[in-house]
C-alpha cells in the first residue's frame, strides 16, 4: 500500500472532467468512501463511485453531464439530496458534504449541509472516510482526518467517532462492520465490537432487505464463518438468525455425545465456499441442519435422533425467507430442496450404490443433482483422516454412477415415456384414477430397472398393468 500515490486512483479522464466542473461552478469536491478504499486495498478501481461536493452536490452533477463529450442524463434523488450520473461503465454519484444527527427510532438523520470534516465524521468506518481531493491547487492530496490508512494496513475496522454513536445512529453498519471484517478479513476494533453488542438489539428498526443484502455478502466471502462467528459473538444472529443459533451446543446423555450441529455448519459453509460461487447453494449449506434442533431426541438404544430433520428443516425455509422478505420464488424452492435431500446421496452411499438408487436419486434431484452431491461433499467434516477419505471415495462411486445412468437412462428430466392421454385412448377412459396409477406403475418399473425408459417396452407393460385392472385395450 505504500507505494501508491492516490493521484493514481483518479487517472480516469472522467476525474479531469468532475474538477473542470467544481472549478466551473466554484465548489470543491473529493472522491470518498468504497472507491478510495478499494483502490488503496488493490482491489482494482470500483465502478461506483462517490463524489461528495463542499455545498452544491447536485448543481455539481448537472455540470458535469454537460462536460460530457454525449448527451448524459442525470438523475436527481431530491429527498437524498444526491444525483446520479451514469455513463456505460462508471456510476457517478454526487452528494453535498453534510451534517447529520440522528433520532431514536429512525435511521433516517436530520441532515444539514457541513464541511468536508463534518461529511468524514458521520461516515461508518475510518477505512471508509477516505478522501482524495479533486480541486486543482490540491489534486489528489489524500484526506485521513481518522488514520485510516494504518487502518487499512493494519486490517482494522474503527468508527471515526465513538462507536456506540456510529452505530446507533445507523444500526446497519454493525451488519456492514461484520461484512467487511469477512470480505477484507480484517479485525474489528474491540472497542466496536462491545458496541455492537450493546446495540445490537436496535437492528431491528433496519428493513429485512438491506440485512440479507448483507448476509448475502458474507455468505458470497472467501470464509464466510468470519462473518458468522461475529454474528454469534455479538448476539445479531440469534435476532436475525435464530435457527442457527439454536444448533448450537452438545449434549451429553449415557456417555453418548452429539456434534455441536451450528460449529458443524459453519465448516459446511467454509467448505462449499471453495467449490461453488452460488449464493443459493451456499444458503443451502447454511440452513441444511436446521431442522435438526426441533428433532433432537435421546433414544436409550440408539442415542441421539433427529429423524426428519431434513423434512422439518425445509418447511422452516419457508418461513425464515418469508420472515426475512427473501424472495418465495424457484430460489426459495431450490434450497428447499436441498435441505429435504441433503441426506439422500449420504444413506445412498453406505450401501452398495445400486442402479436403482442412483436413477431414483437423479428423479428426484431433477437437474439439481450436482449440487446436491457438492453439498454432501462439503457436509464431510470429519476430523478423522480415514474416513474422511472413505467418504469422498463414496462420493466419487456415486458422483461417477450418475454419469453413467443419467447416459443410460434419461431420467433426469423424466418424462413418462406414454402419455396420460394414450392411456386414456387405448383403454378407452374417461379422465379416472386408473390412469394415475398406470402411469405411476410405469414410473416406478422404469426407477426400478424392471423396463428400460423407452416407448416400446412402457407400452406393452402398459398393456399388463391395464389387463391387471380390468380393463381392455380397444385398439
Ligand atoms: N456509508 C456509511 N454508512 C452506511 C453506508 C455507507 O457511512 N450505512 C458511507 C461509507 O463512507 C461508504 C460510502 O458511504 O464507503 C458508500 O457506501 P456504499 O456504496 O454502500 O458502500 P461501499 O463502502 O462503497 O462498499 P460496498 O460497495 O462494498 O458496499
Amino acid at each position: 500500500m505504500r507505494e501508491i500515490n492516490p493521484i493514481e486512483a483518479i487517472q480516469d479522464p472522467i476525474f479531469k472532467i468532475i474538477t473542470q466542473a467544481a472549478q466551473n461552478i466554484g465548489v470543491d469536491c473529493y472522491v470518498i468512501g468504497g472507491f478510495v478504499r478499494d483502490f488503496l486495498l488493490k482491489r482494482g478501481t470500483p465502478k461506483d463511485i462517490d463524489v461528495v461536493a463542499v455545498g452544491r452536490g447536485i448543481e455539481l452533477a448537472q455540470e458535469v453531464a454537460t462536460l460530457f463529450p454525449q448527451k448524459t442524463k442525470v438523475q436527481v434523488f431530491k429527498n437524498y439530496g444526491t444525483a446520479m450520473v451514469k455513463t456505460s461503465d462508471i456510476e457517478l454519484e454526487f452528494v453535498g458534504a453534510r451534517r447529520e444527527s440522528y433520532r431514536k427510532n429512525s435511521r433516517n438523520p436530520i441532515v444539514e449541509d457541513g464541511t468536508l470534516q463534518d461529511d468524514q465524521n458521520r461516515r461508518d468506518f475510518t477505512i471508509n472516510a477516505l478522501a482524495i481531493s479533486l480541486n486543482k491547487d490540491s489534486l489528489g492530496f489524500l484526506l485521513d482526518p481518522f488514520n485510516g490508512l494504518q487502518d487499512l494496513e493494519e486490517g482494522i475496522i474503527r468508527t471515526p467517532l465513538d462507536a456506540d454513536i456510529t452505530y446507533s445512529d445507523d444500526p446497519l453498519r454493525m451488519m456492514r462492520a461484520i461484512r467487511f471484517a469477512t470480505q477484507l478479513n480484517f479485525t474489528i476494533e474491540e472497542k466496536s465490537l462491545q458496541a455492537i453488542t450493546r446495540n445490537k438489539d436496535r437492528i431491528k428498526i433496519i428493513s429485512k432487505e438491506r440485512i440479507v443484502d448483507e448476509l448475502h455478502k458474507i455468505l458470497s466471502s472467501k470464509t464466510p464463518s468470519i462473518g458468522f462467528k461475529l454474528l454469534l459473538q455479538t448476539g445479531l444472529l440469534k435476532i436475525i438468525l435464530p435457527e442457527l443459533t439454536a444448533l448450537q451446543g452438545i449434549e451429553e446423555k449415557e456417555g453418548q455425545k452429539h456434534k455441536d450441529n451450528f460449529w458443524h455448519t459453519l465448516e459446511v459453509v467454509d467448505n462449499i465456499a471453495t467449490a461453488t460461487d452460488d449464493v443459493w447453494l451456499r444458503w443451502s449449506a447454511l440452513l441444511h441442519d436446521i431442522g435438526k434442533a426441533p428433532t433432537k431426541r435421546f433414544d436409550k438404544k440408539i442415542g441421539w435422533t433427529f429423524h426428519g430433520h431434513e423434512f422439518v428443516g425445509s418447511k422452516m425455509v419457508y418461513k425464515l425467507f418469508k420472515r426475512l422478505h427473501m424472495p418465495l420464488n424457484d430460489k426459495m424452492k431450490f434450497v428447499q430442496k436441498l435441505v429435504l435431500m441433503s441426506s439422500r446421496p449420504i444413506v445412498l452411499a453406505q450401501d452398495i450404490v445400486t442402479d436403482s438408487a442412483v436413477r431414483r436419486l437423479i428423479f428426484d434431484a431433477g437437474d439439481h443433482v450436482d449440487d446436491l452431491m457438492t453439498l454432501c461433499e462439503a457436509d464431510i467434516t470429519t476430523k478423522n483422516p480415514k474416513k474422511f477419505q472413505k467418504y469422498h471415495n463414496n462420493f466419487k462411486i456415486v458422483r461417477q454412477k450418475i454419469v453413467e445412468v443419467e447416459e443410460r437412462d434419461h431420467v433426469r428430466n423424466f418424462q413418462p415415456p406414454v402419455s396420460g392421454e394414450e392411456i386414456m385412448k387405448i383403454f378407452n377412459l374417461k379422465p379416472s384414477r386408473e390412469i394415475g396409477i398406470i402411469k405411476d406403475a410405469i414410473k416406478e418399473a422404469i426407477l426400478e430397472g424392471e423396463i428400460s425408459n423407452e416407448y416400446e417396452a412402457a407400452y406393452q407393460f402398459m398393456l399388463e398393468q391395464g389387463k391387471k385392472l380390468g380393463l381392455k385395450a380397444v385398439k
